[in-house]
């Protein structure tokens, strides 16, 4: 069943990986109060996902695996997250992935993972792409689409995903409908995430990352304990190259030019939900779960009237 064209709730639930549709009961337990997420998480044990397939692709010899994995739901939360580049995507995606138990799909961590990597051990396509990386620019679609379609375990067999910078232009949106409709899945949101553009700015010189365990943090606003160091591994914190004045008017400009136009796909597809990414991260995080709740309750609306449904048929036919 490809991803439908409506704007109703019933059409922006997930799927089960089979194709039927399904739905959790614990769906309706994840709320933004922490009193239900203590329940949420007593019923699922919520651990950080490392990652591993999706950072480093699938080896031939099955040697690369993820230390965990979501496991299976009957309703695996599919998200993508949409934004200008600073608006904080990747600080939501850490803190959706504990709260809805999906994995965290980040394109730019691929290829910041792939810059660790000695220079013998990167393709010639992942160093030209990392040079577009550098200054700001967006890396061709050949280059994303063929690293995403190696990964597309990570999106077709997990639990469920929040995907974070993928897709950025419309050939990528197309590319993964075309895959998602092949495989018979939906996606159940697009959240797209709204700041001035100063403000975005501000969050972009700002950001430090941890060399070792990728953390983020912000110089003011989510200051480390002691500066320089991370808070969870100790390791040094450093600032991203794609954060230097002049490769943030670069990427911005991308973002107005090939990934703002995504805005009407996802409305037109009826999966749009708007968030205003003023405030804390757990300010904004509420207010993104408050959205994903209330879709929560329209699949279960949409469940309960397709049992009693089902039950009409059957009583009509015995
Ligand atoms: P990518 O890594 O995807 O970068 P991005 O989209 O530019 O997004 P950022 O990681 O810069 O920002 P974010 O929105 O995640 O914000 P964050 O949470 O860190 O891509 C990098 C590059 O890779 C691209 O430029 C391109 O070259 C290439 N690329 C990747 N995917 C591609 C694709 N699909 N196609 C083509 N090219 C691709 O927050 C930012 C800062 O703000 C942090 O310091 C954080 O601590 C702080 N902050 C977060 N939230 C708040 C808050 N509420 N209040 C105050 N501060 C906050």
């Amino acid at each position: 069943m490809p991803i439908q064209a409506s704007t109703s709730a019933a059409t922006i639930r997930g799927r089960h990986p089979a194709g039927r549709v399904s739905f959790a009961s614990y769906v309706t337990t994840v709320t933004a109060s922490d009193a239900p997420l203590r329940k949420f998480i007593g019923m699922n044990t919520i651990i950080r996902k490392d990652r591993a397939v999706w950072l480093h692709g699938p080896s031939a010899d099955g040697s690369v695996q993820c230390a965990a994995v979501p496991g299976e739901h009957k309703h695996p939360w599919r998200l993508i997250l949409l934004g200008a580049p600073g608006v904080g995507k990747g600080t939501q995606a850490e803190l959706l992935t504990r709260r809805l138990d999906a994995c965290h799909l980040s394109t730019g961590d691929i290829f910041r993972a792939a810059k660790e990597r000695r220079d013998c051990d990167q393709s010639p396509a992942m160093k030209e792409a990392l040079e577009y990386m550098r200054r700001g620019e967006l890396v061709p679609d050949s280059t994303v689409w063929e690293m995403v379609r190696e990964r597309s375990s990570c999106i077709l067999d997990c639990g469920g995903f929040i995907l974070d910078g993928f897709p950025r232009t419309l050939g990528q949106a197309e590319s993964l409908k075309e895959l998602m409709e092949t495989e018979k899945l939906s996606l159940s949101a697009v959240v797209n995430y709204e700041l001035p553009v100063d403000e975005i700015v501000r969050r972009l010189s700002g950001r430090r990352t941890c060399e070792k365990c990728k953390s983020v943090f912000h110089v003011t606003e989510r200051p480390p304990k002691v500066e320089t160091v991370c808070d969870h591994c100790g390791g040094r914190l450093y600032q991203r190259e794609d954060d230097r004045p002049e490769a943030i008017t670069v990427r911005l400009e991308a973002y107005e030019r090939s990934t703002a136009p995504l805005i009407q796909f996802y409305k037109d597809l009826g999966l749009l939900m708007p968030i205003v990414a003023q405030g804390s991260p757990d300010e904004i995080l509420a207010r993104t779960m408050d959205q994903l709740d209330k879709l929560a309750v329209g699949f279960d609306k949409t469940s309960a009237k397709s049992s009693q449904n089902a039950e009409k048929v059957h009583v009509k036919h015995s």
